[in-house]
């Protein structure tokens, strides 16, 4: 993609605040979650590899400094350390450092003490006590009590490092939370951010407000108020921004913020591109129209898209030829867009998410390799390689939740934020095979806003991560109105997730899908039978493509 990233993966101005803290991240599958956890307190948190140059960190004044838990042994040959000079850099900053799991282990490890594989291994639920008369991390009304937490390991520590003292132990007797606190050194065993550990979140409150005397002083309103300012500072008073809506959360909320900071020079488009719900063209142009006066270019490219999309039944090569043909529209857009105001817009907006940034510098150990390629978007596709277009990305620090709260700030309306996630190449993975056969994007339109509808008037739209319908290229014998019919089937699919990668069905009750076969059924002609996908991922994935 022809784009260049107009800020630093990690922007200085966002942690250059007195409150900051700043994970190292060793590759635990629960990173994301401390982070989520710190801000969800009200604390700007940022996460970073475990291993990143000091010199990446510069300009940072982290309050506390938390070093994640990790799949590794200390011991290992190539295990993760944190930089050369983190112990000086955290100590000029005044930072308070609490390691996690492996990140206690490094700690101690670095610091003179012993970690060795531990004869019982700690997996699972485990009692802890606290042992130490007054303790920083428990406070004293602690002492002596029993509380249940997370624990994930196999090494343990054996021998602390001079100055540190143990302040709770697992029942077995593992060293379970240390403490130095005049050298402002703090250790957990096990999973504080992890619900199961049910003491965690109150254990981690006292290490960020009572310990580490920060103030929860991150809000939605000033990353808001931030976020246009940079906006404002980085686009010249007499250049334009381009952004492609797709009709989802994420870009909606950016182009509307972007939109709040440089007013018409942002100019959007939304394509049609065939492959569109029920009446969603409509109903997202109203929204973005009418509740958010976004300046929106609606292209009807449906015959350019399914002209191409005919006979065609892989489903890679049904989204290679998306890909292209939202490239060829865009870039049309771009270009009229040129004509008429006279000058290249200079900068794309996109909706990038904080986990995408993550994403970008893996962990240590991950198997992944560092990258600064932000993923272009899901929707366009890529951008055509001559647009030398520099990116504004005022999400990239913000989790999917965020994104809903900044986005009610901005007024985009609520029924638009929960809306369940809808794939870029539309419909095309949901008929299988030639999507222009018949009738088939027309039948299966009305059969999913059947379901859907089905869904919000039961009440259960918010508890359902993604509902949906298939279309199936067989046909099946029915008896319909004493005639045998020789018609279509359709697949229902409703799935719980948290964050797409893995999915579980939804149970729906009998009297809810009988009610919505017989709604099928009785209205949408050409379908005479109905399925349910009860597949959980994995084994299946959630698109059937
Ligand atoms: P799968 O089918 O891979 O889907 O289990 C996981 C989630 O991703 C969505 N999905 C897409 N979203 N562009 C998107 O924006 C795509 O090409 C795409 N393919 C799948 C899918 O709907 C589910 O939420």
């Amino acid at each position: 993609m022809g784009s260049t990233a107009a800020a630093s993966v990690l922007p200085v101005s966002a942690g250059s605040g007195e409150n900051l803290v700043l994970i190292l991240d060793y590759g635990s599958q629960y990173t994301h979650l401390i982070t989520r956890r710190v801000r969800q307190l009200g604390v700007l948190s940022l996460c970073v590899s475990g291993t990143a140059p000091l010199a990446s960190l510069e300009g940072l004044r982290p309050r506390a400094v938390i070093l994640s838990g990790g799949p590794h042994s200390v011991h290992a040959a190539g295990a993760p350390a944190f930089p050369e000079g983190f112990l000086d850099f955290a100590a000029a900053a005044g930072a308070h450092v609490l390691g996690v799991c492996y990140g206690m282990q490094l700690l101690v490890q670095s610091l003179g003490g012993a970690v060795v594989p531990g004869e019982r291994q700690e997996y699972g639920k485990m009692d802890v006590e606290v042992t130490a008369a007054s303790s920083a991390l428990y406070g004293e009304a602690e002492t002596g009590k029993r509380q249940t937490v997370w624990m994930s390991h196999g090494d343990e520590v054996v021998r602390l490092p001079e100055g540190f003292e143990v302040v709770a132990r697992s029942v077995q007797g593992a060293v379970a939370a240390i403490e130095y606190r005049e050298m402002r050194f703090y250790g957990l065993q096990y999973h504080p951010e992890v619900t199961h550990s049910a003491q965690g979140m109150e254990t981690l409150c006292r290490f960020l407000f009572n310990v580490c005397g920060i103030k929860a002083d991150w809000k939605m309103q000033d990353v808001l108020d931030e976020e246009i300012k940079t906006i404002q500072s980085t686009v010249g008073p007499d250049e334009h921004v381009i952004c492609a809506l797709s009709g989802g959360v994420d870009s909606t909320v950016a182009a509307t913020l972007v939109h709040k900071a440089i007013g018409d020079r942002l100019h959007c488009v939304f394509v049609d591109n065939g492959l569109l719900r029920y009446k969603e063209r409509e109903r997202v142009m109203t929204t973005f129209e009418s509740d958010l006066h976004l300046p929106v270019t609606c292209v009807d490219a449906s015959e350019q898209f399914l002209s191409k999309l005919k006979g065609v039944e892989d489903p890679e090569q049904k989204r290679k030829i998306i890909g292209r043909e939202f490239i060829a529209v865009f870039d049309e857009f771009a270009h009229k867009l040129e004509q008429k105001i006279g000058k290249r817009p200079e900068f794309l907006v996109q909706g990038t998410l904080y986990p995408d940034v993550i994403e970008s510098c893996p962990p240590p150990g991950s198997g992944r390799t560092h990258s600064h390629t932000i993923k272009s978007h899901h929707n366009v596709g890529g951008l055509p390689k001559d647009m030398k277009l520099k990116l504004i990305e005022p999400l990239k620090l913000l989790f999917k939740d965020e994104v809903r709260k900044l986005g009610s700030i901005l007024n985009v309306p609520d029924s638009f934020l929960k809306r369940h996630p809808f794939p870029g190449p539309g419909l095309a993975v949901r008929v299988l095979g030639d999507v222009t056969q018949g009738n088939a994007l027309e039948v299966l339109r009305q059969v999913d806003e059947i379901f859907v509808q089905a869904i919000k008037d039961a009440g259960l739209y918010d508890k359902i991560w993604q509902a949906f319908a298939v279309f199936l290229p067989v046909q099946t014998v029915g008896v319909q109105g004493d005639q045998r019919t020789h018609s279509n089937a359709v697949v229902l699919r409703a799935i719980t997730s948290e964050d797409g990668m893995t999915a579980d069905w939804y149970y729906f009750d009998h009297a809810f899908l009988v009610d919505v076969v017989n709604k099928i059924c009785n209205n949408v002609r050409g379908i005479n039978r109905v399925c349910q996908d009860i597949t959980s991922k994995p084994p299946a994935t959630v698109e059937w493509e």
